[in-house]
């Protein structure tokens, strides 16, 4: 962590063009920002840039747009709300990024902001091409990764930026989290336990056998435990599942059972046939064909509580289930409620990370205290698996 270059108060930036890349992917509901959380964090640092009379260039991504220019996933609404957070002017750049982008920008005054529109609209940048990872580098001077989150792509604007731009710095923000997750894990107290939910499940499954050497409970949740449930012959009914992931789950159970880490999957579901459903308990073998698991039921909350009560260390990555319907946001809550008491009252050490699993807890009226809140989650995961992180490695 200490090799990694991070961006100093004492360097000089005014009148500097600094490309600031951040991590504003928000969930949306028609257009309307659910959560916040991610624009707040990332709201400090923005005016210590304007205060000190920088150019700012912001890119962000929005979704997984692969590469296809997609209305729904446009940041026309984080747009909106930055220029309302800011005093300052605030444009929005929905052009091409080529070799006249960069004389577009003339106009941008010390102490002004773009907006680029949501980078993941043009190909070159999921596809971490050389050629536009240049374009991009060419509209400053300075870059700076303040996205911790997104740390974990190899994608132009986290990596390839990094080899056409001298100046390159990781922000605060991403500083504040490695150092926070370093900490963590370099005095993590035993037993540790992992929870895991959430629905990026491609994102996450391949984790897990990384990371049974270091803890000794992995607890599946949310849609990733519907792969577990299929594996061991339950039937889920119209659950999302991830193809494929047969080998994978073998592979799990099988290194579980050499590194001697215990691996726990709901014995009971909160299942309806649709999304807005209210929600009825069935066990796992009782899932009909025309049902969906929303979220876990009431056994395996007071098994996950029990485990907590055991544990000195929780990791949390995921929501347990589908919690834009608040239905579906009891054993999300139940397990916050359970690590914030006990970090709380009896020195448990909890990280929670990913941007659903904050938008989830965020839902509920309560005030939750965890060691540290992490605005990440794939990334985090990673990190957590001891990887270097693509990202963070041309930082260093
Ligand atoms: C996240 O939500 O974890 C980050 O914004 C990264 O998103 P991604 O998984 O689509 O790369």
């Amino acid at each position: 962590m200490s090799k990694i270059k991070y961006f100093s108060e004492n360097l000089e930036v005014q009148s500097k063009t600094i490309i600031l890349r951040l991590d504003l992917n928000v969930p949306l509901n028609e257009k309307k920002i659910q959560d916040k959380s991610r624009i707040l964090t990332s709201l400090p640092f923005l005016k210590d840039l304007i205060k000190k009379k920088a150019k700012i260039v912001i890119i962000s991504h929005l979704g997984r747009p692969k590469g296809v220019k997609n209305n729904e996933l446009s940041l026309a609404p984080i747009y909106k709300f930055l220029k309302e957070q800011l005093e300052t002017n605030v444009y929005f750049f929905m052009g091409d990024i080529n070799e006249e982008t960069k004389s577009k920008f003339a106009y941008l005054k010390e102490g002004e902001i773009i907006l680029l529109e949501n980078i993941r609209f043009f190909e070159g940048e999921n596809k971490n091409d050389d050629d536009f990872a240049k374009k991009l580098a060419s509209l400053g001077d300075i870059y700076i990764n303040d996205a911790f989150s997104c740390s974990h792509r190899e994608q132009a604007s986290i990596h390839k930026i990094t080899k056409y731009i001298k100046d390159c710095y990781a922000g605060p923000l991403l500083k504040k989290e490695v150092s926070a997750i370093d900490t963590i894990i370099q005095n993590k107290k035993k037993p540790v336990t992992c929870i895991i939910g959430g629905s990026k499940i491609s994102t996450k499954i391949n984790v897990i056998t990384n990371l049974i050497k270091n803890v000794d409970n992995i607890i599946i949740v949310g849609a990733m435990a519907n792969n577990f449930l299929t594996f061991k012959g339950f039937k889920v009914g119209k659950s999302l599942i991830e193809k494929d992931s047969k080998k994978i789950i073998d592979n799990i159970y099988a290194e579980a059972k050499k590194y001697n880490c215990n691996i726990i999957i709901p014995e009971d579901c909160n299942v309806s046939t649709n999304f807005e459903g209210s929600g009825k308990t069935k066990k796992q073998d009782s899932i009909d064909e025309n049902e969906i698991v929303l979220d876990i039921g009431p056994k395996t909350i007071k098994n996950i509580e029990s485990i907590i009560d055991q544990s000195n260390t929780v990791l949390w990555n995921g929501p347990a289930g589908y919690f834009e319907n608040k239905n579906f946001l009891t054993g999300t809550l139940a397990i916050a409620k359970k690590i914030s008491q006990n970090t709380t009252k009896k020195s448990l050490v909890s990280i929670l990370g990913g941007g659903d699993t904050i938008s989830a807890i965020n839902k509920s009226n309560d005030k939750f205290s965890f060691t540290h809140l992490s605005t990440a989650g794939g990334a985090f995961l990673e990190f957590l698996e001891g990887k270097d992180l693509p990202g963070l490695s041309v930082l260093k």
